[in-house]
Protein backbone atom coordinates (compact mmCIF):
# COMPACT_ATOMS: atom_id res chain seq x y z
CA UNK A 1 0.00 0.00 0.00
CA UNK A 2 1.17 3.45 -0.64
CA UNK A 3 0.69 5.85 1.66
CA UNK A 4 -1.84 8.83 0.27
CA UNK A 5 -0.15 11.33 2.16
CA UNK A 6 3.76 10.99 1.34
CA UNK A 7 4.90 13.31 -1.60
CA UNK A 8 4.61 11.56 -4.96
CA UNK A 9 8.62 11.43 -5.65
CA UNK A 10 9.70 13.23 -9.22
CA UNK A 11 13.20 12.92 -10.83
CA UNK A 12 14.18 15.29 -13.04
CA UNK A 13 17.92 14.53 -15.22
CA UNK A 14 18.70 17.70 -17.74
CA UNK A 15 21.01 17.85 -20.69
CA UNK A 16 21.93 20.14 -22.65
CA UNK A 17 21.62 24.22 -22.45
CA UNK A 18 20.95 27.03 -19.90
CA UNK A 19 17.54 27.09 -21.69
CA UNK A 20 17.10 23.00 -20.57
CA UNK A 21 17.88 24.27 -17.08
CA UNK A 22 15.24 26.98 -16.47
CA UNK A 23 12.91 24.72 -18.72
CA UNK A 24 13.77 21.99 -15.75
CA UNK A 25 12.45 24.25 -12.92
CA UNK A 26 9.62 25.58 -14.60
CA UNK A 27 8.73 21.65 -14.70
CA UNK A 28 9.21 21.11 -10.87
CA UNK A 29 7.34 25.00 -10.18
CA UNK A 30 4.07 23.56 -12.45
CA UNK A 31 4.09 19.61 -10.48
CA UNK A 32 4.75 21.09 -7.08
CA UNK A 33 0.88 21.82 -7.11
CA UNK A 34 -0.20 18.12 -7.81
CA UNK A 35 2.18 17.06 -4.72
CA UNK A 36 5.65 15.87 -6.47
CA UNK A 37 8.44 16.74 -4.31
CA UNK A 38 12.05 16.68 -6.21
CA UNK A 39 14.46 13.18 -5.65
CA UNK A 40 17.90 12.83 -6.52
CA UNK A 41 17.27 9.29 -7.71
CA UNK A 42 15.15 7.55 -10.33
CA UNK A 43 15.08 4.25 -8.51
CA UNK A 44 12.39 5.56 -6.32
CA UNK A 45 10.67 8.70 -8.24
CA UNK A 46 6.91 8.10 -9.86
CA UNK A 47 7.44 10.49 -11.84
CA UNK A 48 10.71 10.56 -14.03
CA UNK A 49 11.79 13.38 -16.60
CA UNK A 50 14.58 13.40 -19.23
CA UNK A 51 15.18 16.86 -20.56
CA UNK A 52 16.61 15.94 -23.55
CA UNK A 53 19.23 17.90 -25.63
CA UNK A 54 19.84 17.25 -29.69
CA UNK A 55 22.64 19.43 -30.26
CA UNK A 56 25.40 16.77 -30.51
CA UNK A 57 24.93 13.17 -31.36
CA UNK A 58 26.54 11.95 -28.03
CA UNK A 59 24.14 13.48 -26.35
CA UNK A 60 21.19 12.31 -28.30
CA UNK A 61 22.29 8.88 -27.48
CA UNK A 62 22.60 9.62 -24.00
CA UNK A 63 19.32 9.63 -24.02
CA UNK A 64 18.09 5.90 -25.27
CA UNK A 65 20.88 4.07 -22.57
CA UNK A 66 19.60 6.20 -19.61
CA UNK A 67 15.95 5.44 -20.85
CA UNK A 68 17.58 1.57 -21.09
CA UNK A 69 18.60 1.88 -17.10
CA UNK A 70 14.99 3.44 -16.38
CA UNK A 71 13.02 0.24 -17.65
CA UNK A 72 14.75 -1.67 -14.63
CA UNK A 73 13.84 0.63 -12.27
CA UNK A 74 10.01 0.79 -14.14
CA UNK A 75 9.95 -3.36 -13.62
CA UNK A 76 11.00 -3.45 -10.35
CA UNK A 77 8.72 -0.94 -9.16
CA UNK A 78 6.06 -2.61 -11.00
CA UNK A 79 7.10 -5.84 -8.76
CA UNK A 80 5.95 -3.80 -5.90
CA UNK A 81 2.46 -2.57 -7.03
CA UNK A 82 4.23 0.77 -7.81
CA UNK A 83 3.80 2.97 -10.77
CA UNK A 84 7.11 5.02 -12.68
CA UNK A 85 5.64 7.67 -15.09
CA UNK A 86 8.55 7.83 -17.73
CA UNK A 87 8.47 11.57 -19.84
CA UNK A 88 10.78 12.44 -22.17
CA UNK A 89 10.96 16.47 -22.61
CA UNK A 90 13.59 18.67 -24.17
CA UNK A 91 14.55 18.92 -27.82
CA UNK A 92 15.25 15.29 -29.15
CA UNK A 93 11.20 14.83 -27.61
CA UNK A 94 10.73 17.46 -30.03
CA UNK A 95 13.18 16.10 -33.32
CA UNK A 96 12.61 12.35 -32.96
CA UNK A 97 9.35 12.57 -30.85
CA UNK A 98 7.79 9.17 -33.02
CA UNK A 99 10.67 7.58 -32.89
CA UNK A 100 10.86 7.99 -29.01
CA UNK A 101 7.41 6.00 -28.68
CA UNK A 102 8.19 3.46 -31.54
CA UNK A 103 11.94 2.44 -29.86
CA UNK A 104 10.83 2.51 -26.21
CA UNK A 105 7.59 1.57 -25.37
CA UNK A 106 8.34 1.97 -21.37
CA UNK A 107 8.40 5.72 -21.99
CA UNK A 108 4.66 7.02 -21.00
CA UNK A 109 4.73 10.67 -22.19
CA UNK A 110 6.87 12.65 -25.11
CA UNK A 111 6.49 16.49 -24.57
CA UNK A 112 7.66 18.74 -26.69
CA UNK A 113 9.46 22.56 -25.06
CA UNK A 114 6.65 24.56 -25.75
CA UNK A 115 3.78 22.14 -24.14
CA UNK A 116 5.52 21.89 -20.49
CA UNK A 117 2.17 23.85 -19.32
CA UNK A 118 0.29 20.72 -20.56
CA UNK A 119 2.50 18.38 -18.31
CA UNK A 120 -0.12 17.96 -15.07
CA UNK A 121 -3.14 17.44 -17.56
CA UNK A 122 -0.87 14.83 -19.74
CA UNK A 123 0.22 13.12 -16.61
CA UNK A 124 -2.99 12.72 -14.88
CA UNK A 125 -4.68 10.74 -17.80
CA UNK A 126 -4.31 7.47 -16.70
CA UNK A 127 -4.21 5.62 -19.59
CA UNK A 128 -2.68 7.00 -22.42
CA UNK A 129 -3.32 5.82 -26.01
CA UNK A 130 -0.60 5.51 -28.35
CA UNK A 131 -1.74 8.33 -30.16
CA UNK A 132 -1.88 10.37 -26.50
CA UNK A 133 1.64 9.88 -25.89
CA UNK A 134 3.25 12.76 -27.82
CA UNK A 135 2.63 16.15 -27.19
CA UNK A 136 5.23 18.45 -29.32
CA UNK A 137 2.96 21.38 -30.57
CA UNK A 138 4.84 24.81 -31.21
CA UNK A 139 2.88 27.39 -29.09
CA UNK A 140 5.97 29.01 -26.72
CA UNK A 141 3.40 32.20 -25.53
CA UNK A 142 1.21 29.93 -24.42
CA UNK A 143 3.67 28.11 -22.42
CA UNK A 144 4.63 30.90 -20.66
CA UNK A 145 1.18 32.42 -19.80
CA UNK A 146 0.14 29.53 -18.53
CA UNK A 147 2.80 28.79 -16.11
CA UNK A 148 2.85 29.25 -12.17
CA UNK A 149 5.03 32.18 -10.26
CA UNK A 150 8.35 31.48 -9.53
CA UNK A 151 9.76 29.22 -6.99
CA UNK A 152 13.66 30.25 -6.97
CA UNK A 153 16.39 28.31 -4.74
CA UNK A 154 19.11 30.54 -4.44
CA UNK A 155 20.11 33.87 -5.17
CA UNK A 156 20.97 33.84 -9.28
CA UNK A 157 18.19 32.80 -11.55
CA UNK A 158 18.05 32.53 -15.52
CA UNK A 159 15.28 33.84 -16.67
CA UNK A 160 13.88 32.75 -20.55
CA UNK A 161 13.11 36.25 -22.61
CA UNK A 162 13.55 34.49 -25.94
CA UNK A 163 13.64 31.08 -27.55
CA UNK A 164 13.94 29.74 -31.02
CA UNK A 165 16.29 30.36 -33.70
CA UNK A 166 15.72 32.20 -37.78
CA UNK A 167 19.46 32.06 -37.85
CA UNK A 168 19.90 28.41 -39.37
CA UNK A 169 23.84 27.95 -39.19
CA UNK A 170 24.33 24.76 -41.47
CA UNK A 171 25.41 22.75 -38.68
CA UNK A 172 22.46 23.19 -36.15
CA UNK A 173 19.53 21.69 -34.75
CA UNK A 174 18.38 24.74 -32.38
CA UNK A 175 15.85 25.86 -35.70
CA UNK A 176 14.04 22.79 -35.95
CA UNK A 177 13.90 21.46 -32.25
CA UNK A 178 12.98 25.07 -31.03
CA UNK A 179 11.02 26.87 -33.56
CA UNK A 180 11.18 30.14 -35.03
CA UNK A 181 12.20 33.44 -33.24
CA UNK A 182 9.82 34.61 -30.07
CA UNK A 183 10.54 36.98 -27.48
CA UNK A 184 8.44 37.09 -24.34
CA UNK A 185 6.49 40.65 -24.10
CA UNK A 186 8.99 42.59 -22.14
CA UNK A 187 6.39 43.84 -19.23
CA UNK A 188 5.65 39.87 -18.63
CA UNK A 189 9.73 39.66 -18.62
CA UNK A 190 10.00 42.79 -15.90
CA UNK A 191 7.21 41.24 -13.91
CA UNK A 192 8.97 37.61 -13.22
CA UNK A 193 12.08 39.88 -12.67
CA UNK A 194 10.74 41.59 -9.63
CA UNK A 195 8.93 38.56 -8.64
CA UNK A 196 12.45 36.92 -8.57
CA UNK A 197 13.79 40.16 -6.65
CA UNK A 198 11.04 39.82 -4.39
CA UNK A 199 12.10 36.54 -3.26
CA UNK A 200 15.76 37.29 -2.95
CA UNK A 201 17.19 36.72 -6.32
CA UNK A 202 20.21 39.09 -6.85
CA UNK A 203 21.36 38.35 -10.18
CA UNK A 204 19.46 37.46 -12.99
CA UNK A 205 20.95 35.67 -16.85
CA UNK A 206 18.28 36.59 -19.63
CA UNK A 207 18.54 33.38 -21.48
CA UNK A 208 17.69 32.90 -25.28
CA UNK A 209 19.37 31.24 -27.96
CA UNK A 210 19.84 34.43 -29.79
CA UNK A 211 18.95 36.92 -26.33
CA UNK A 212 20.27 39.96 -28.45
CA UNK A 213 17.99 39.19 -30.79
CA UNK A 214 15.31 39.89 -28.19
CA UNK A 215 12.31 42.29 -29.66
CA UNK A 216 9.46 41.95 -27.28
CA UNK A 217 7.95 45.15 -27.93
CA UNK A 218 10.83 46.89 -27.27
CA UNK A 219 15.20 46.50 -27.94
CA UNK A 220 17.29 44.37 -26.33
CA UNK A 221 19.03 47.26 -24.49
CA UNK A 222 15.74 48.83 -23.20
CA UNK A 223 14.87 45.21 -21.49
CA UNK A 224 18.83 45.46 -20.03
CA UNK A 225 18.09 49.46 -18.82
CA UNK A 226 14.24 48.56 -17.95
CA UNK A 227 16.15 45.07 -15.30
CA UNK A 228 18.23 47.56 -14.18
CA UNK A 229 16.18 50.02 -12.60
CA UNK A 230 14.76 47.03 -10.43
CA UNK A 231 16.58 47.81 -7.04
CA UNK A 232 16.81 44.36 -5.94
CA UNK A 233 18.92 43.11 -8.88
CA UNK A 234 22.23 44.16 -8.26
CA UNK A 235 23.99 41.89 -11.56
CA UNK A 236 22.81 41.10 -14.91
CA UNK A 237 23.88 38.80 -17.47
CA UNK A 238 22.51 37.16 -20.71
CA UNK A 239 23.10 34.43 -23.15
CA UNK A 240 23.45 32.93 -25.78
CA UNK A 241 24.47 35.84 -27.83
CA UNK A 242 25.00 36.33 -31.64
CA UNK A 243 27.57 38.64 -33.19
CA UNK A 244 25.40 40.01 -36.05
CA UNK A 245 22.73 41.01 -33.57
CA UNK A 246 25.45 43.35 -31.34
CA UNK A 247 24.50 46.41 -31.74
CA UNK A 248 25.77 49.78 -31.15
CA UNK A 249 23.77 50.57 -28.37
CA UNK A 250 24.66 46.83 -26.69
CA UNK A 251 28.13 47.92 -27.27
CA UNK A 252 28.15 50.84 -25.37
CA UNK A 253 25.83 49.77 -22.52
CA UNK A 254 28.65 47.46 -21.74
CA UNK A 255 30.01 50.81 -21.05
CA UNK A 256 27.46 52.41 -19.17
CA UNK A 257 25.42 49.98 -16.87
CA UNK A 258 27.21 49.07 -13.99
CA UNK A 259 24.54 46.40 -13.24
CA UNK A 260 25.65 44.61 -16.56
CA UNK A 261 28.65 42.44 -15.08
CA UNK A 262 31.60 42.41 -17.45
CA UNK A 263 31.11 39.15 -19.09
CA UNK A 264 30.23 38.24 -22.92
CA UNK A 265 29.87 35.01 -24.12
CA UNK A 266 29.84 35.50 -27.77
CA UNK A 267 30.05 32.26 -30.35
CA UNK A 268 32.65 32.44 -32.50
CA UNK A 269 32.86 29.18 -34.20
CA UNK A 270 35.52 29.61 -36.47
CA UNK A 271 38.48 31.41 -37.70
CA UNK A 272 38.51 31.18 -41.12
CA UNK A 273 36.17 32.99 -43.57
CA UNK A 274 35.51 30.04 -45.98
CA UNK A 275 34.34 27.98 -43.28
CA UNK A 276 32.22 31.39 -41.39
CA UNK A 277 30.30 31.27 -44.54
CA UNK A 278 30.19 27.46 -45.05
CA UNK A 279 28.96 27.26 -41.65
CA UNK A 280 25.77 30.80 -42.91
CA UNK A 281 27.26 32.39 -39.91
CA UNK A 282 26.62 35.93 -41.78
CA UNK A 283 30.23 37.49 -40.84
CA UNK A 284 33.55 37.01 -41.16
CA UNK A 285 36.63 36.84 -38.66
CA UNK A 286 37.24 40.47 -39.33
CA UNK A 287 33.74 41.58 -37.90
CA UNK A 288 33.91 39.57 -34.81
CA UNK A 289 37.42 41.01 -34.03
CA UNK A 290 36.09 44.25 -34.08
CA UNK A 291 33.20 43.62 -32.16
CA UNK A 292 35.44 42.48 -29.16
CA UNK A 293 37.40 45.06 -29.87
CA UNK A 294 35.08 47.93 -29.42
CA UNK A 295 33.65 45.90 -26.17
CA UNK A 296 36.86 45.93 -24.49
CA UNK A 297 37.29 50.02 -25.61
CA UNK A 298 34.35 50.49 -23.49
CA UNK A 299 35.16 47.88 -20.56
CA UNK A 300 38.72 47.20 -20.59
CA UNK A 301 37.90 44.18 -18.22
CA UNK A 302 35.70 42.41 -19.89
CA UNK A 303 36.15 38.83 -19.74
CA UNK A 304 34.97 36.92 -23.03
CA UNK A 305 34.04 33.27 -23.59
CA UNK A 306 32.87 31.71 -27.00
CA UNK A 307 31.90 28.58 -28.51
CA UNK A 308 34.30 27.11 -31.12
CA UNK A 309 33.33 23.90 -33.51
CA UNK A 310 36.43 22.23 -35.04
CA UNK A 311 36.25 19.66 -37.77
CA UNK A 312 33.87 21.25 -39.79
CA UNK A 313 33.72 20.45 -43.31
CA UNK A 314 35.79 20.56 -45.56
CA UNK A 315 38.05 22.28 -42.57
CA UNK A 316 41.79 22.21 -43.80
CA UNK A 317 44.96 22.35 -41.14
CA UNK A 318 45.03 25.84 -42.21
CA UNK A 319 41.59 27.17 -41.59
CA UNK A 320 42.45 25.36 -38.11
CA UNK A 321 45.28 26.97 -37.51
CA UNK A 322 43.23 30.45 -38.94
CA UNK A 323 40.88 29.30 -35.45
CA UNK A 324 44.25 29.17 -33.23
CA UNK A 325 45.43 32.25 -34.13
CA UNK A 326 41.98 34.26 -33.25
CA UNK A 327 42.50 32.33 -29.92
CA UNK A 328 45.68 33.08 -29.47
CA UNK A 329 44.96 37.06 -30.36
CA UNK A 330 41.87 37.48 -28.91
CA UNK A 331 42.42 35.59 -25.56
CA UNK A 332 39.01 33.88 -23.89
CA UNK A 333 38.19 34.19 -19.87
CA UNK A 334 37.00 30.71 -20.80
CA UNK A 335 35.28 28.44 -23.90
CA UNK A 336 33.24 25.65 -24.97
CA UNK A 337 35.05 23.36 -27.97
CA UNK A 338 33.61 20.89 -29.83
CA UNK A 339 33.81 18.30 -32.49
CA UNK A 340 31.51 18.85 -35.12
CA UNK A 341 28.53 16.37 -34.65
CA UNK A 342 26.98 16.09 -38.07
CA UNK A 343 23.05 16.28 -37.27
CA UNK A 344 20.35 14.48 -39.02
CA UNK A 345 18.31 17.30 -41.56
CA UNK A 346 20.73 20.19 -41.28
CA UNK A 347 22.63 20.81 -44.67
CA UNK A 348 26.39 20.18 -43.36
CA UNK A 349 25.87 16.52 -42.62
CA UNK A 350 25.43 16.48 -46.51
CA UNK A 351 28.61 18.22 -47.10
CA UNK A 352 31.71 16.79 -48.96
CA UNK A 353 34.79 16.27 -46.73
CA UNK A 354 33.82 15.14 -43.71
CA UNK A 355 36.64 15.71 -41.42
CA UNK A 356 37.90 12.24 -40.06
CA UNK A 357 37.52 11.50 -36.09
CA UNK A 358 40.96 11.21 -35.69
CA UNK A 359 41.85 14.22 -37.20
CA UNK A 360 39.04 16.12 -35.45
CA UNK A 361 40.10 14.69 -31.94
CA UNK A 362 43.39 15.90 -32.66
CA UNK A 363 42.25 19.17 -33.52
CA UNK A 364 40.32 19.80 -30.47
CA UNK A 365 42.75 18.56 -28.27
CA UNK A 366 45.15 21.15 -29.21
CA UNK A 367 42.48 24.19 -29.40
CA UNK A 368 41.35 22.90 -25.71
CA UNK A 369 45.01 23.10 -23.93
CA UNK A 370 45.52 26.83 -25.61
CA UNK A 371 42.12 27.33 -24.35
CA UNK A 372 42.55 26.27 -20.93
CA UNK A 373 46.02 28.13 -20.51
CA UNK A 374 43.94 31.02 -21.56
CA UNK A 375 41.66 30.10 -18.44
CA UNK A 376 44.01 29.49 -16.09
CA UNK A 377 46.10 32.46 -16.82
CA UNK A 378 42.51 34.94 -16.68
CA UNK A 379 42.07 32.97 -13.62
CA UNK A 380 45.65 33.86 -11.93
CA UNK A 381 45.75 37.47 -13.16
CA UNK A 382 43.40 37.68 -10.62
CA UNK A 383 45.42 37.55 -7.77
CA UNK A 384 46.51 40.26 -5.36
CA UNK A 385 42.90 41.93 -6.68
CA UNK A 386 40.06 42.21 -4.45
CA UNK A 387 36.72 41.97 -6.39
CA UNK A 388 33.03 42.02 -5.42
CA UNK A 389 31.86 38.39 -4.42
CA UNK A 390 28.26 37.90 -5.05
CA UNK A 391 28.20 35.02 -1.90
CA UNK A 392 25.86 31.96 -3.15
CA UNK A 393 26.61 29.50 -0.48
CA UNK A 394 28.67 27.84 1.67
CA UNK A 395 31.92 26.28 0.79
CA UNK A 396 33.69 23.41 0.49
CA UNK A 397 35.55 23.57 4.52
CA UNK A 398 33.65 24.67 8.24
CA UNK A 399 34.31 28.75 7.75
CA UNK A 400 34.58 28.76 4.09
CA UNK A 401 31.80 30.39 1.62
CA UNK A 402 31.01 30.04 -1.90
CA UNK A 403 29.95 33.06 -4.67
CA UNK A 404 30.81 34.24 -8.10
CA UNK A 405 32.77 37.26 -9.17
CA UNK A 406 31.77 39.87 -11.79
CA UNK A 407 33.54 37.74 -14.07
CA UNK A 408 31.44 34.36 -13.75
CA UNK A 409 34.48 32.99 -11.56
CA UNK A 410 33.37 30.30 -9.18
CA UNK A 411 35.34 31.95 -6.01
CA UNK A 412 36.06 29.79 -2.55
CA UNK A 413 36.89 32.31 0.01
CA UNK A 414 36.82 32.44 4.38
CA UNK A 415 34.53 33.71 6.09
CA UNK A 416 31.35 32.93 8.16
CA UNK A 417 29.23 35.81 8.58
CA UNK A 418 28.60 36.78 5.14
CA UNK A 419 24.99 35.81 4.32
CA UNK A 420 23.62 34.77 0.32
CA UNK A 421 22.99 37.25 -1.42
CA UNK A 422 25.42 39.76 0.12
CA UNK A 423 27.68 40.84 -2.26
CA UNK A 424 31.22 41.16 -0.12
CA UNK A 425 34.78 42.51 -1.11
CA UNK A 426 37.22 39.20 -1.18
CA UNK A 427 40.77 39.85 -1.91
CA UNK A 428 41.94 37.25 -3.99
CA UNK A 429 45.00 35.04 -3.08
CA UNK A 430 44.43 32.27 -5.09
CA UNK A 431 43.79 30.55 -8.63
CA UNK A 432 43.05 27.30 -10.44
CA UNK A 433 42.34 26.38 -13.74
CA UNK A 434 38.52 26.62 -12.72
CA UNK A 435 38.30 28.92 -9.96
CA UNK A 436 39.98 31.68 -7.38
CA UNK A 437 39.76 31.87 -4.32
CA UNK A 438 40.49 34.50 -0.83
CA UNK A 439 39.29 36.04 2.09
CA UNK A 440 37.13 38.45 3.16
CA UNK A 441 39.11 42.00 2.66
CA UNK A 442 39.18 43.74 5.63
CA UNK A 443 38.72 47.43 4.11
CA UNK A 444 40.71 50.15 6.00
CA UNK A 445 38.81 53.45 6.35
CA UNK A 446 40.27 56.28 4.23
N1 LIG B 1 22.58 29.93 -30.19
C1 LIG B 1 23.90 29.80 -29.87
C2 LIG B 1 24.40 28.39 -29.70
C3 LIG B 1 23.50 27.25 -29.49
S1 LIG B 1 24.20 25.65 -29.53
C4 LIG B 1 24.73 30.47 -30.93
O1 LIG B 1 24.28 30.77 -31.99
O2 LIG B 1 25.88 30.68 -30.72
C5 LIG B 1 25.66 25.78 -28.56
C6 LIG B 1 26.90 25.47 -29.29
O3 LIG B 1 26.93 24.12 -29.69
C7 LIG B 1 27.11 26.23 -30.59
O4 LIG B 1 27.56 27.52 -30.38
C8 LIG B 1 28.09 25.36 -31.31
O5 LIG B 1 29.42 25.72 -31.00
C9 LIG B 1 27.79 23.96 -30.79
N2 LIG B 1 27.14 23.14 -31.81
C10 LIG B 1 25.93 23.33 -32.37
N3 LIG B 1 25.70 22.37 -33.30
C11 LIG B 1 26.79 21.56 -33.32
C12 LIG B 1 27.15 20.41 -34.08
N4 LIG B 1 26.37 19.92 -35.01
N5 LIG B 1 28.36 19.84 -33.82
C13 LIG B 1 29.19 20.36 -32.87
N6 LIG B 1 28.90 21.44 -32.14
C14 LIG B 1 27.70 22.05 -32.35
FE1 LIG C 1 22.15 27.23 -33.87
FE2 LIG C 1 23.20 29.17 -35.31
FE3 LIG C 1 20.78 29.47 -34.26
FE4 LIG C 1 22.93 29.45 -32.69
S1 LIG C 1 22.44 30.98 -34.28
S2 LIG C 1 21.02 28.36 -32.33
S3 LIG C 1 24.24 27.99 -33.69
S4 LIG C 1 21.34 28.01 -35.84
FE1 LIG D 1 20.48 21.21 -26.65
FE2 LIG D 1 18.08 22.09 -27.23
FE3 LIG D 1 19.72 23.57 -25.78
S1 LIG D 1 19.39 20.96 -28.56
S2 LIG D 1 21.73 22.97 -26.55
S3 LIG D 1 18.89 21.62 -25.20
S4 LIG D 1 18.25 24.28 -27.28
Amino acid sequence: MTDARAPKRLFIETYGCQMNVYDSERMRDVLTPLGYAVTEKPDDADLVILNTCHIREKATEKVYSEIGRLRAHKERRALEGKGMTITIAGCVAQAEGEEIIRRAPEVDLVVGPQAYHKLPELIARASRKAGERLETDFTAQEKFDALPARAPDGVTAFLSVQEGCDKFCTFCVVPYTRGAEFSRPIADVIAEARSLADKGVREVTLLGQNVNAYHGGAAFTDLLSELAAISGIARIRYMTSHPIEMTDDLIALHGSEPKLMPFLHLPVQSGSDRILKAMNRKHDGAFYRDIISRVRAVRPDVALSTDIIVGFPGETEKEFEATMQLVRDITFASAFSFKYSPRPGTPAAGMIGQVSEDESSERLQRLQSLLFSQQAAFNASQVGRTLPVLVTGKGRMPGQKHGRSPYLQSVHFNDSQAQNGDIVDVRIIGSSQNSISGELAVLTPA
